[in-house]
């Protein structure tokens, strides 16, 4: 009966293929919709123009510095490319940012980056050098050009006041002025999905998606200028940041949403935001296990029925503990072991449990984000009308490189849901730091006169 009971929450979990070709559906009317000048009252995938054009042609050179904001680690970088592909070199240091600064004012929280940024040019001994910044921002920004972006809202786990609605540039040079010790050239502003796929196209000009399944998750493509009805232009491509983590805000994943998703939601900093992006990243993946197994406690399938205060506790999942609960060379008593670390007494039974749920909502995590992929692959195909379609998709992120079956499984939905492309996934292996110095540098060539 206990087992009855067990299944009955994994079946939720659970998704068929006509949910995921739904998903996919529903995906693609998404990146229309959201294509359109005038926002759709359902308009959830935001689709935000990024004013990025072109892939580098190996003709970059020069030094760059680099922010990279809004992933695990906040890094601060010096790259240098020399002409021909494959040249570059790069420096970086990791500055933590404390939980008050991530929710503490927006002047705090830039007066911080431009700290570490000073602390990053002292290290490298380029005190009072000049040079031209890309800024990796990772989250919604709309774009009127390729430096300019005002933040729409935060997502994931930053929340500091006053900045929505304000330009990122804007705030990061006023910092700057405060702080009046050095002057930085700020070229390009660039989302973390937009900088993976720039790394990787560096290396393979056939890559034009990008893809992060980190602590959020969110994709980018190049689109062909013609559709993008928000940019004059109809010669040539743009690359556009969907946003896609906003997916389901509308209701349209209510069938597959489930009380523990809505749980977790409601946990968040941004309640009814970002669901598709809670079903499907590391910031939250955790977080569901975590719900399932209070609730299968408190049906006393679990941990003798005793709800510990560790397991009340939010955040304790980490992407890493699932990531070595589902590792399959680990014994059931290994994975105890790390439910003790947890603070989790386990009998065996219960950690068979508990790595049967990790397993579930990492698989629909797995599939869902290959559902997404699945319809940008199908879009670019289609309005290319070809037959087939081959494309390189760039990724990062912790869960997408962590885990031990993620990747498998996202794989293995895009080719079963996107059957006549032929996709080559590619691990950006130096973040998303170097594509913004690649697009900084792509910029800078193109603000130089023509001779
Ligand atoms: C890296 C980037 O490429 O991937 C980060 O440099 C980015 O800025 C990250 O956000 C995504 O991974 P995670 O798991 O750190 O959120
Ligand atoms: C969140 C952000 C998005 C970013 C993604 C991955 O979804 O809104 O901009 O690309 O996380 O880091």
């Amino acid at each position: 009966a206990q087992r009855k009971q067990i299944d009955k929450v994994l079946a939720l979990f659970q998704l068929t293929r006509e949910h995921l070709v739904s998903v996919r559906d529903k995906m693609r009317a998404e990146f229309e919709y959201g294509l359109q000048k005038k926002t759709h009252p359902l308009a959830t995938v935001k689709m935000l123009p990024t004013y990025v054009c072109g892939m580098p042609d190996g003709t970059e050179k020069g030094k760059y510095l680099a922010l990279d904001l809004g992933g695990t680690n906040f890094r601060v970088l010096l790259v240098k490319i020399r002409r021909g592909r494959r040249l570059v070199r790069m420096y970086n240091k990791i500055f933590a940012i404390p939980l008050e600064i991530m929710q503490g004012t927006g002047e705090e929280l830039f007066d911080h980056i431009v700290q570490c940024i000073a602390d990053f040019l002292d290290y490298m001994g380029l005190k009072g050098a000049q040079l031209p910044l890309g800024f990796t921002f990772s989250f919604p920004c709309r774009q009127t050009s390729i430096d300019k972006g005002t933040l729409i809202e935060w997502t994931k786990g930053f929340k500091a006041t006053d900045c929505e609605g304000e330009d990122v540039v804007d705030m990061l040079r006023e910092a700057i002025k405060r702080r009046n010790e050095f002057d930085l050239d700020i070229v390009a502003v660039v989302n973390d999905t937009v900088g993976t796929m720039m790394t990787c196209g560096h290396e393979d000009p056939n890559c034009e998606i990008g893809l992060i399944a980190g602590t959020g998750s969110n994709m980018c493509y190049m689109e062909e200028m013609r559709n993008i009805e928000l940019v004059e232009e109809n010669e040539g491509k743009m690359c556009i940041n969907t946003e896609w983590g906003g997916f389901g805000d509308n209701g349209c994943l209510d069938d597959i949403w489930t009380q523990y998703d809505k749980e977790v939601d409601e946990g968040s900093l941004n309640p009814g935001k970002q669901r598709y992006e809670k079903m499907t990243s590391g910031m939250y993946l955790g977080e569901i296990v975590r719900q399932i197994l209070i609730d299968l406690t408190k049906q006393g399938l679990l941990f003798r029925g005793q709800i510990s205060e560790r397991l009340q506790t939010r955040g304790i999942f980490e992407t890493k503990f699932l990531s070595q609960i589902e590792s399959d060379r680990l014994a059931l008593l290994q994975v105890r072991g790390i439910l003790q670390q947890l603070g989790l007494d386990s009998t065996c039974e219960d950690s068979i449990v508990v790595k049967e749920v990790c397993g579930a909502v990492s698989r629909r995590a797995a599939q869902l984000c290959g559902s997404g992929l699945a319809a940008v692959v199908e879009k670019r195909r289609e309005d290319q009308e070809l037959e087939h379609l081959r494309i390189t998709v760039g990724v990062d992120g912790t869960l997408y490189k962590l885990h031990p079956h993620f990747s498998r499984i996202l794989q293995e939905t895009v080719k079963e849901l996107a059957p006549q492309c032929d996709v080559t996934f590619m691990l950006s292996e130096d973040g998303s730091g170097k594509g913004a110095a690649l697009i900084t540098a792509v910029a800078k060539r193109l603000q130089q006169p023509q001779k």
